[in-house]
């Protein structure tokens, strides 16, 4: 065909016209020029375009004097064209993972509505209740979904109940809702079991574990059996006949590009060049492609007259294919499901615990409330579990899973509020509109839950204001309301139910306090859910036993770090029991090792000095925790040159008594450490040694005051059960120092009992010889007491669990104002603390052959070291008419060579 013909005409030199008839008939009939026309197409465009807007401004300018409508603040864009900075600054806030502030603090600055530019297109904010309520609610049909996620979801997804509106979506919800109804009853069997695997999993004993990814796999597990007919397996490694792992990858990969389809917007179609995305969504496809067949199959060998047998647990899967067969129209409702699906409960409920951990108070209250009820846990028992549900309201208030959603209207609608200056008059949303709300915000909206609207309060849902029940919608609400929401409520309840039941504290191990966002399908804690567990009683008896027993090998235990349930199971050594991975990383100044070492060494090097100045008082009270042991050792034996005195005394010459005066001490020292070990791991060094001292100083008073024998060897015995600092004085070098300085630090403090049985006789000795032997228990009692003064003033609490427990005491004061949580811990734990330790050294002694026959041949020597230090007064007195004061020097050759091993 020709397209120009040269027409008969005015002269060589005039240009050929085209007429537009013969362009399109291919005719000669050239008479208009192409480019008239093409500018009065565009003339005509732009004035049909033009008449448009302004048909169009009058309509909204109509519609909004009708309504008494104002235009909401607008977001002050540096790029009104396309409002990219808007977008640079929402995508950097997601990924500081603080997204949630951000539009917070934009409420903040322009009201709970405001307007914005998001690339050419106009899009509103809100977290406005009635707004969100007209959206959702009144206003339903103005607002769809099929425009924001169609585009991104379908080449993955196809057509169904999540991504499309009208028909497509109606008849997805009519098929699927009533099978979510019945399954929120099956499913609990399903859960059953799983939940038993992951119990088991977790570690009694205060291992750090994080949640959530075993959250993930066991919700992985049962959301692939409810909608597919099989579960992927993935909480018990082995355990999936298919490559579960693979399947995942896929799935994973899949939704990452449908995610950066999402990001991509209108340009969505260029996702579809990736070609690892394709296949991994085929993969995905072939999976469900093939549980699909065996769902048709299954259902043509049943009986065409017989109804189907009632199933113990409902599929989706097999539920669908009694309504249709169509293949692929059961594919995308099983991926539109799948998709919402994904990870949402296992988030809802890891948050549950992210707050439970932060809030003991709560976890104690709901224990009281769960352990009210012994029996089994049924659909219609959890209805009873008040409380329980509390907690996971508050949780999903503050926490939804998806704190945000997006409607495009698609037909001009008020809103009720957020226009004008004040931002209490209606707004008109035109068409085409992209509107965000954000029910997270409305959540913590404080004119409508409270002051104490971010706090987590369970007790606010005994009575919520009617404006509060329509503010809470974590499942969305309206007719898009999620139609699993009561299987997922069901489900959350049962498990924290089946937790509480199952330990007796659970503790924070995030050293964040707060929740920093992590985006992917939905909103989880990018730190995970780190927290430890203590079981349940008998549990606890365990993990108390590993307290006490590993108190110096925990901490030259290597570091162990968060890991998840299975790996706790595959890499776990059962004695490495404490984790003391707790303070704010290696450099956290309140953690003893980090203490300036001069601060530490003096704490030592005083007790050298003790040693070397033993007779200055002085150098007693510079003492700081070790000198204490002195004077225990310096106490006992101090009585000994002073024994014939006080038997003179109390008129008796019952030589038994210089042999209980000394060895009655020495039982009271037997029995003292059986709680105040155990005491001071659950109140800290600090108060038990303060406590213990205070005691030792009235003891001694008391045996200054004695008026009979039988006082004097009660208080001898309630004065060795005081000597706290010799217990005590391992555990605080084994606090403050790492393990190669530990050596030199517990040789230092040997020097204190070495050298007590040297000076002590010695010094008793004048002392008895020149002001009697009560001055022995005086100087006693004045040495400690002021050193105990001086104790007080310096001494900083070196046990890291109390520390801890200090500063969440602090945090928790802090969040809630209550602080009933570390009482009530303590109460259950000490009673089987106490327990345990007294029953685990005679089981250690009788079961354990080396330390029995080590306790027998230190039995011998101690009663050697007695008969020696009971009876050298006596021989040194009466057969060698020594003084008082210098049979005490006769010690000094014993002192002599239980240095030397000890300086070596
Ligand atoms: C804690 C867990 C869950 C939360 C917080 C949650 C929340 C939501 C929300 C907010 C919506 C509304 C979305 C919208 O308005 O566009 C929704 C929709 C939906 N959810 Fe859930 N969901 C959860 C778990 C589940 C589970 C386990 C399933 C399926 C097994 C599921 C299936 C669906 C479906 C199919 C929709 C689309 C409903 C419709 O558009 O009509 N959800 N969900």
């Amino acid at each position: 065909m020709r397209r120009t013909d040269v027409a008969p005409g005015p002269g060589p030199n005039k240009k050929p016209m085209t007429c537009i008839t013969g362009i399109i008939t291919g005719q000669n009939q050239t008479m208009v020029p192409y480019h008239g026309i093409a500018l009065s197409a565009f003339i005509l465009l732009v004035t049909i375009h033009f008449f448009r807007k302004v048909i169009r401004a009058r309509k909204v300018q109509q519609i909004r004097q009708q309504h008494g409508c104002a235009k909401p603040r607008h977001y002050q864009h540096k790029d009104p064209i396309l409002g990219i900075d808007l977008f640079i600054a929402t995508i950097q806030a997601i990924t500081n993972g603080t997204s949630f502030k951000f539009f917070h603090n934009l409420f903040g600055k322009y009201g709970k509505s405001f307007e914005a530019n998001s690339w050419g297109t106009k899009a509103l904010y809100t977290m406005d209740l009635d707004n969100i309520r007209a959206i959702l609610v009144t206003s339903k049909e103005k607002f769809v979904v099929e425009p924001a996620r169609m585009p991104a979801t379908e080449a993955f997804l196809g057509r169904g109940i999540f991504n499309s509106d009208g028909p497509s979506w109606e008849q997805g919800r009519a098929i699927t809702k009533p099978i979510f109804a019945r399954a929120q009853i099956s499913n609990l069997d399903l859960l059953e079991a799983r939940v038993d695997v992951l119990i088991k999993m977790i570690p009694r004993d205060r291992t750090t574990v994080d949640l959530l990814p075993d959250l993930k796999r066991l919700f992985l597990d049962t959301s692939t059996e409810f909608l597919f007919g099989q579960s992927a397996d993935t909480l018990e490694k082995g355990k999936s006949n298919f490559d579960a792992e693979k399947f995942l990858a896929s799935v994973d990969r899949a939704l990452q590009g449908v995610g950066m389809r999402v990001a991509l917007g209108r340009f969505a179609f260029l996702q579809g060049l990736d070609k690892s995305w394709r296949q991994a969504c085929d993969e995905v496809h072939a999976f469900i492609d093939q549980h699909i067949e065996r769902a048709i199959k299954d259902s043509a060998m049943l009986p065409m007259d017989k109804p189907a047998v009632a199933s113990p647990r409902y599929i989706l899967l097999d539920e669908l294919v009694k309504v249709t067969q169509d293949r692929l129209y059961l594919r995308a409702q099983l991926l539109n499901n799948f998709l919402p699906a994904r990870d949402s409960t296992a988030i809802a409920i890891a948050n549950v615990f992210f707050h439970l951990a932060r809030y003991p108070r709560v976890w104690h209250q709901l224990r009281d409330e769960v352990l009210n009820y012994d029996g089994a846990l049924t659909f219609e028992s959890l209805k009873h579990m008040k409380y329980a549900k509390f907690v996971v309201n508050e949780s999903l208030r503050l926490l939804a899973p998806s704190g945000r959603n997006i409607r495009i209207c698609n037909e001009d609608c008020v809103l009720p509020t957020g226009g004008g200056p004040t931002g209490n008059q209606p707004i008109l949303v035109e068409r085409g509109t992209e509107v965000q709300f954000i029910f997270r915000s409305m959540h913590v909206d404080r004119s409508i839950w409270g002051a104490d609207a971010d706090n987590f309060r369970p007790e606010r849902w005994e009575k919520l204001e009617p404006n509060q029940q329509r503010a809470y919608v974590p499942f969305s609400a309206g007719p898009r309301i999620c139609p699993a929401q009561q299987m997922v409520l069901n489900e959350c309840t049962y498990i924290l139910v089946r937790f509480v039941r199952e330990f007796k504290e659970i503790i924070n191990r995030d050293p964040e306090e707060t929740f920093i966002e992590q985006h992917k399908l939905q909103m989880e804690s990018r730190n995970g859910v780190k927290v430890a567990f203590i079981g349940t009683l008998m549990d606890s008896q365990e993990s108390s036993r590993s307290v006490t027993e590993s108190l110096y090998m925990a901490s030259t235990a290597p570091e162990k770090h968060t890991t998840s349930l299975q790996e706790v199971m595959q890499t776990r050594d059962p004695e490495e029991v404490l984790d003391y991975n707790d303070f704010e990383g290696p450099e956290d100044p309140s953690n003893p090792i980090n203490w300036p070492s001069k601060y530490k060494w003096t704490i030592v090097a005083s007790i050298n000095a003790n040693v070397c100045l033993f007779l200055f008082p002085c150098v007693w009270v510079m003492n700081v925790g070790k000198v204490n042991a002195l004077n225990r050792t310096f106490a006992t034996i101090m009585c000994t040159p002073a024994a014939p005195e006080i038997l003179n005394e109390f008129k008796t010459d019952n030589q038994l008594y210089v042999v209980i005066l000394v060895s009655i001490w020495e039982a009271g020292e037997g029995i003292g450490p059986l709680f105040l070990g155990p005491l001071s791991e659950l109140h800290g060094r600090l108060l038990v040694l303060h406590t213990a001292n205070i005691v030792f100083v009235l003891c001694s008073v008391s045996c200054a005051l004695s008026i009979n024998m039988g006082m004097l060897i009660a208080f001898r015995f309630l004065n060795g059960a005081a000597v706290a600092a010799v217990v005590l004085g391992p555990s605080i070098i084994g606090d403050m120092f790492v393990q190669d300085q530990r050596g030199g630090a517990m040789a230092i403090t040997l020097f204190g009992p070495i050298i007590g049985p040297i000076v002590a006789p010695i010094v008793g000795g004048y002392l008895t010889q020149a002001i009697g032997w009560r001055w022995n228990f005086w100087v006693i009692a004045i040495a400690t007491g002021v050193f105990e003064l001086f104790f007080i003033l310096v001494f900083r609490e070196t046990y890291k669990a109390a520390i801890l427990k200090k500063k969440e005491r602090t945090r928790t004061k802090y969040n809630d104002g209550l602080m009933h949580a570390p009482e009530i811990k303590n109460k259950a734990l000490a009673a089987s603390l106490m327990k345990a330790s007294m029953i685990r050294p005679m089981r250690m002694l009788f079961l354990s052959p080396v330390i029995l026959v080590l306790s027998i041949y230190m039995a011998l020597v101690y009663g050697y070291l007695y008969v020696v230090l009971t009876t050298m007064t006596e021989v040194f007195d009466t057969n060698y008419h020594f003084s008082r004061g210098g049979s005490g020097l006769a010690f000094l050759g014993l002192g002599k060579f239980s240095l030397i091993p000890t300086a070596t």
